[in-house]
């Protein structure tokens, strides 16, 4: 039910943030703001903030952020209604009374309510314990259930020829028990007939733990029947706003940023007899924008792990395309594939908790590489397919509403693409065409050289420079000292030069005192003797020539921070790094 801005507004009134967090973090006084240890990491040093002023929390090391209502819900695990509550409570206000409207709602709730839980009970307690079940206990056991799993999801079985529904009639009106979607009017025969009959039944639980739905499946094979069937909507179940099992996934949320989507009821229950408790079920729907954030309410990283047959991928990818739109930064939606014709509760049956959970951490790919992989996949190298793909792509990446989310996604995608077409995009890299530039002549020597890495080639051409023009470098010392190698070998030579260069006598190569063969190896494969050869011969030029390697090796270093950066953005999203990347590429259009 939905809480009226004004009450919830006078709540925030009445309770700074630092009174309500204040009751579960002891805080300190520092400027405008409060901090204090975060409860959502185990720290040493203080990273949680609280700002009256603005009315938010921020916790830095975990990027936890929101009002009071987010705080109570994530240190509690409440959901928002429980929350504002307690809120109320703790305020000193009345608890909010709901208008008619609400309370005839309140009332149908209670009652839908009371016959689900009779419903559910009864039928799992005769799954315990009719002696006539043995069949279905049968069943359970050769799927590897046993009784825990049982009573911990509250599985029943609803026999062949029910009869509860005429004891109902007595408790409940027809319209009631109708309205739960547990029954329905065979109008050719005209009686009341029980949906679930001869099925397993799964209860599906809203956000509280209260049954609402279920699913229901047959154990024996049959052709005409389907495996599995579902309550049909009601006014208090809405496919795609419910997953199977939140009620108690949530509940770890304080433990584990990482929730497990999966197709169905059995691989929830399958991770869970595994010791895999975080995983919900979105129950053969495709998934919903609603769940998505629903998930992100209590989680961070979401794993989309569907079956291992094309029918899992494809609806993985309608997933993808789906849930990309409401990616946000600190989250994280990632997909898991599992080998052919597996599920997670077969994988996970297979091989045991620990391997599913080290292969899932090997095996995940994030929901914008899924998109790309998938993509270039039906992508031929000509350019109307390349310009198909290139559109698709622009086009997911602009569904995205977080704005800065977008941005990266579509640079993620623009540079994936500019590497597939390196003659297409001429690169606006400078680097790049650089590299190109000033290496062609020296293609043969790369293949001849193939352990030798480009920067290391640089380095040689700069070294090569230094030797052959010792007087020069001499006089120019200071050009030299601001440039940076990256190999440990280059950079001793290096050093030993500069400081044979400053001692003040005059240098000639063979008093460099650096191994003959070293030197050797640097003319054979400094690519610059070839531009050297042919036009250089006044100082100027080899001043230019200079420059421009320090501004490749420059390059070179700013090309492996923005990779390392690059993927430490893929895995923790974050604004920072993302602002140090654009930094960095800035730096890098610069040079
Ligand atoms: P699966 O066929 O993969 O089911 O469908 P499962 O969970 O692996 O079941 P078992 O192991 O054969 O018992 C995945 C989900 O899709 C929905 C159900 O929610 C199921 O859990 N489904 C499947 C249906 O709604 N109807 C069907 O006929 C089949
Ligand atoms: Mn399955």
């Amino acid at each position: 039910m939905k809480y009226p801005k004004e009450y919830l507004d006078e709540i925030k009134l009445r309770l700074k943030v630092s009174t309500v967090v204040s009751k579960v973090v002891s805080l300190k006084k520092r400027g405008k703001e409060f901090v204090g240890l975060s409860p959502f990491k185990n720290e040493k040093t203080p990273s949680f903030t609280v700002n009256d002023e603005k009315e938010f929390y921020h916790c830095f090391a975990t990027s936890e952020h929101g009002n009071i209502f987010d705080f109570v819900m994530k240190t509690q695990n409440l959901r928002f209604g429980e929350a504002v509550k307690y809120l109320a409570n703790f305020a000193g206000m009345q608890p909010y009374v709901f208008s008619k409207h609400d309370e005839e709602r309140e009332k149908k709730w209670k009652i839908y309510s009371s016959i689900f839980n009779q419903y559910v009970n009864f039928y799992h307690d005769q799954l315990l314990k009719n002696e006539n079940y043995s069949s279905v206990r049968d069943y359970l056991k050769n799927r590897l259930l046993d009784k825990d799993q049982v009573k911990k999801f509250k599985l029943g079985f609803v026999e062949k020829n029910p009869k509860l529904f005429e004891e109902f009639k007595n408790n409940f009106n027809i319209e009631d028990l109708i309205e739960t979607g547990l029954f329905y009017l065979d109008e050719k025969k005209n009686i009341y007939v029980e949906r679930f009959r001869n099925r397993l039944i799964f209860p599906i639980n809203n956000i509280s733990g209260q049954p609402i739905a279920l699913g229901g499946r047959i154990i024996e094979k049959s052709d005409f029947l389907a495996k599995y069937i579902n309550s049909p909507e009601t006014s208090f179940f809405k496919k795609g706003s419910n997953l199977y099992n939140l009620d108690l996934a949530r509940k770890l949320s304080n433990k584990t940023d990482n929730i497990f989507l999966v197709e169905g009821y059995m691989d929830v229950i399958g991770l869970s007899k595994n010791g895999i408790e975080n995983a919900v079920a979105n129950l053969g729907t495709s998934l919903t924008d609603k769940q998505i954030f629903t998930l992100n309410q209590f989680f961070n990283d979401i794993v989309i792990c569907f079956d291992g047959d094309e029918s899992g991928y494809k609806a993985a990818l309608r997933a993808a395309e789906n849930s990309i739109k409401d990616l946000k930064p600190e989250k994280q939606i990632s997909f898991l594939f599992l080998p052919n014709k597996e599920d997670p509760d077969s994988f996970v049956n297979k091989n045991g908790k620990e391997y599913f959970v080290e292969f899932s951490k090997k095996n995940k790919i994030l929901i914008h590489q899924f998109i790309f992989s998938h993509y270039k996949k039906q992508t031929e190298n000509n350019p109307s397919s390349l310009a198909i793909f290139d559109k698709k792509l622009r086009f997911i990446a602009n569904t995205i509403k977080d704005t800065f989310i977008k941005k990266y996604v579509l640079e993620y995608f623009l540079e994936k693409i500019s590497e597939l077409t390196p003659h297409t995009s001429l690169n606006k890299n400078y680097f790049y065409v650089k590299k190109s530039k000033s290496l062609e002549t020296t293609k043969k020597y790369f293949n001849e050289s193939q352990s030798l890495t480009g920067v290391e080639l640089k380095e040689f051409s700069l070294l090569y420079l230094m030797m052959t023009n010792l007087n020069l470098m001499r006089e120019q010392i200071h050009i030299l000292e601001n440039i940076k190698l990256f190999t440990e070998m280059n950079k001793q030579i290096f050093e030993k030069i500069i400081s044979k260069l400053k001692s003040g006598n005059k240098v000639t190569i063979d008093k460099l005192e650096i191994d003959a063969q070293l030197i050797e190896k640097i003319k054979k494969f400094a690519p610059i003797k070839y531009i050297l050869k042919n036009k250089v011969e006044n100082e100027n030029e080899i001043i230019e020539l200079l420059d421009d390697i320090n501004r490749d090796l420059i390059n070179y270093d700013l090309e492996f921070r923005i990779q390392e950066l690059e993927s430490k953005f893929s895995r923790d999203l974050s604004e920072t790094t993302f602002n140090e990347l654009k930094e960095l590429k800035k730096k890098q259009n610069i040079n």
